[in-house]
């Protein structure tokens, strides 16, 4: 996972817990005290999820309330820290369309090739008028924060839209397929 979520994962528990939750977190999760995620940086995904098991713990939160946190600090983060992605899409549509690239762009600065396929084979988006399927694939099985992450990006941008989640990967289901449905566009 690239460092970039790690981090803010971090600075997020440092807001809601203070230095003392980081510290609680890092210890239950084995990583060092004194680590600092860089965002472009490739760190294993295990470690990612010992340290989301460990903050569900410390924080005494579901892994539902978490993607909401963590969606809401993220989005908030990514307006400033990319501002120019936001400006280049008119509304959610068009920037949940581009969020596979988004993401690319991380990848193309990462040295060996399969990290680099790893992060490119996650998400493939489906683009049909008024609607998107996005088709996402990962041993993280973070559907729950992209679904708070898109209703995130359909707030910010003042749009009305319907996600359906047709299939999971933690029902069983060969990958996680999303729909985003804009009744009203166009019309
Ligand atoms: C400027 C906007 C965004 C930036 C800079 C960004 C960046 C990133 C980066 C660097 C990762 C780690 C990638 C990896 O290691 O595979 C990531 C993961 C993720 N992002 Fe984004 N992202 C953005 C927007 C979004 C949006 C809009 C969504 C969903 C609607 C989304 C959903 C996710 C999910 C679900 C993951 C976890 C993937 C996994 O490991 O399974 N992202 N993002």
């Amino acid at each position: 996972m690239v460092g970039l979520i790690q981090k803010l994962f971090l600075d997020m528990i440092q807001a809601l817990g203070g230095e003392a939750a980081v510290a609680e977190i890092k210890k239950q999760a084995g990583v060092p005290l004194d680590t600092v995620f860089q965002i472009n940086e490739v760190y294993p995904d295990e470690e990612w999820q010992r340290l989301l098991a460990a903050g569900l713990k410390v924080l005494k939160i579901t892994p539902e309330q978490a993607d909401e946190y963590y969606a809401d600090y993220f989005g908030k983060d990514a307006v400033k820290r990319f501002p120019t992605w936001f400006e280049m899409c008119k509304n959610s549509y068009e920037f949940l369309l581009i969020q596979p690239t988004i993401h690319n762009c991380f990848a193309t600065g990462v040295a060996d090739q399969k990290s680099r396929d790893v992060i490119n084979d996650k998400f493939v988006v489906d683009k049909l008028p008024n609607k998107l399927i996005t088709h996402y694939r990962s041993p993280n099985g973070h559907c729950g924060l992209y679904k708070a992450l898109a209703r995130w990006m359909i707030r910010y941008y003042k749009d009305e839209a319907i996600i359906d989640e047709k299939q999971c990967m933690k029902s069983g289901g060969k990958e996680c397929e999303i729909h985003i449905e804009y009744p009203k566009m166009g019309a």
